[in-house]
C-alpha cells in the first residue's frame, strides 16, 4: 500500500504553549488533526473556566488562515478545584475534561495534586456530570525509581482512585508500560489510554545512544523494549476495540531549555505526528487499523462525532529539518535531519 486515506484524525493529548510559541507550532497540528485536547500546564496553569476559554480564543486566533482546527480545552486540577467548577466545566462544551498532574511529576506541575483523597468531592462531581479525568500517571515519591513511577502509580493511587470512583471516566495519558496496558484492559469501559508516537517508536536506549540525547527525554521517560512492544500490541492489534487511542504529547521546548544542565522533558512530534504513527502501524502489519486508533476510538470515548474530512498519507520519504522555529528561538523536532517514510 503506497497511499492511505483515513477519516481526519484527532490528537487527544497536546501541548500548544502560548504567545509566539503557540503561533510557531499550531500549524503543524492543524495541518493533520481536526481537533486536539490541549494541556493546561501553562505558566500560570489554566485553573478556571474563564482562563481556559481565554486560552482557547488565543489558540483560535493563532490558527493558520482558513483552518477549522478545533481545540478541546482542559482545566488544571489543583487542591482548590471545587465541585461547583466541575459543574461549570460540564456546562461548557469547549472544555472537554480536567487534567490531573501529581505535584512535581513533570513540566509545570508544581501546582498539581498531592492528595487524591482530599479531592473526592471533585471526583464525585466529575462522575456525576460525566467530565473525564485525564491523568499524568506517575508516582511522585522521590525514592521511586524513575523507570518504575508509572507502574507504581497504576498499582497504588490509580487503582485506589478507580475503586473509589467507579463511575468516573478516566483517560490514562501517554502510557509507557506493559503494566499500564494490562490495567487499562482490565478496568472496564470507563477507562481508556492515549499512546504517543515516540513511546511506540523508541525504547530507553534512545536516551543514551552514543551519548546523552536530550531530545529523547520526556516524561514519562522512555521504557525498555518489552514495554514498547506491549504498547505497539495495544495500539495496533485487532483487540484494540476502543481503549487505546492517539495522543501525541507533542511537547515543544527551545533548544536552550533542552541543552541545559537540567534539561526540560518533552519531545516535539507535531511536525510529523500522523506520519510517525503510520510507520508504527506499517511495521506491525496493521496499516488498516491506523484509522480506528487515530480517528475513531478517541471521539467514541469522549462521546463526540468523528471528523467528516479525510486525510491522505502517501509513501514518499522526506527529511525532517534540523530545527524549527519556536517563538524567537529554535526547537529540535523528533527525527531531525533524518527521514520519515510517509507524507501527508
Ligand atoms: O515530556 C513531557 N513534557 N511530559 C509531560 O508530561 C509534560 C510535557 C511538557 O509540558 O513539556
Ligand atoms: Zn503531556
Amino acid at each position: 500500500m503506497d497511499r492511505l486515506t483515513i477519516t481526519q484524525p484527532d490528537d487527544w493529548h497536546l501541548h500548544l504553549r502560548d504567545g509566539d510559541r503557540l503561533i510557531s507550532v499550531i500549524a503543524d497540528t492543524a495541518a493533520r488533526f481536526g481537533r486536539a485536547v490541549v494541556m493546561p500546564n501553562l505558566k500560570p496553569p489554566v485553573v478556571s473556566v474563564a482562563m481556559a476559554l481565554a486560552y482557547r480564543e488565543r489558540i483560535l486566533a493563532a490558527r493558520p488562515a482558513g483552518s477549522g482546527f478545533d481545540p478541546l480545552m482542559t482545566l488544571y486540577l489543583t487542591a482548590d478545584t471545587t465541585p461547583a467548577q466541575i459543574q461549570q466545566v460540564a456546562a461548557t462544551p469547549e472544555i472537554i475534561g480536567v487534567k490531573l498532574y501529581p505535584a512535581g511529576a513533570t513540566t509545570n506541575s508544581e501546582a498539581g495534586v498531592t492528595s487524591l483523597d482530599a479531592l473526592a468531592p471533585v471526583f464525585e462531581a466529575m462522575a456525576e456530570h460525566a467530565v473525564p479525568l485525564l491523568i499524568h500517571g506517575e508516582s511522585i515519591d522521590p525514592a521511586d525509581d524513575v523507570f518504575d513511577r508509572e507502574a507504581r502509580f497504576v498499582d497504588g493511587a490509580l487503582t485506589r482512585l478507580r475503586a473509589r470512583h467507579g463511575a468516573l471516566k478516566i483517560v490514562l495519558e501517554h502510557i509507557t508500560t506493559a503494566d499500564a496496558v494490562a490495567w487499562v484492559n482490565e478496568t472496564g469501559p470507563l477507562t481508556a489510554a492515549t499512546i504517543t508516537a515516540h513511546h511506540l517508536l523508541l525504547n530507553r536506549n534512545a536516551i543514551f545512544n552514543g551519548g546523552l540525547r536530550p531530545h529523547h527525554y520526556c516524561l514519562p521517560v522512555l521504557k525498555r523494549e518489552r514495554h514498547r512492544e506491549a504498547l505497539v500490541q495495544a495500539a495496533t492489534s485487532a483487540a484494540n476495540t476502543g481503549k487505546f487511542f492517539l495522543g501525541t504529547d507533542s511537547a515543544p521546548h527551545s533548544i536552550a531549555a533542552k541543552h541545559s544542565a537540567c534539561g526540560c522533558a518533552g519531545i516535539y512530534t507535531a511536525h510529523a505526528a500522523i506520519e510517525l504513527y503510520a510507520e508504527v502501524f506499517e511495521d506491525a502489519g496493521a496499516l488498516d487499523r491506523l484509522e480506528a486508533f487515530a480517528s475513531f476510538h478517541g471521539p467514541a470515548f469522549y462521546g463526540l462525532p468523528r471528523n467528516r474530512a479525510t486525510l491522505t498519507l502517501v509513501r514518499e520519504p522526506w527529511t525532517v529539518p534540523d530545527t524549527l522555529s519556536f517563538g524567537d528561538e529554535l526547537l529540535v523536532p523528533l527525527r531531525a535531519g533524518e527521514r520519515v517514510r510517509w507524507r501527508v
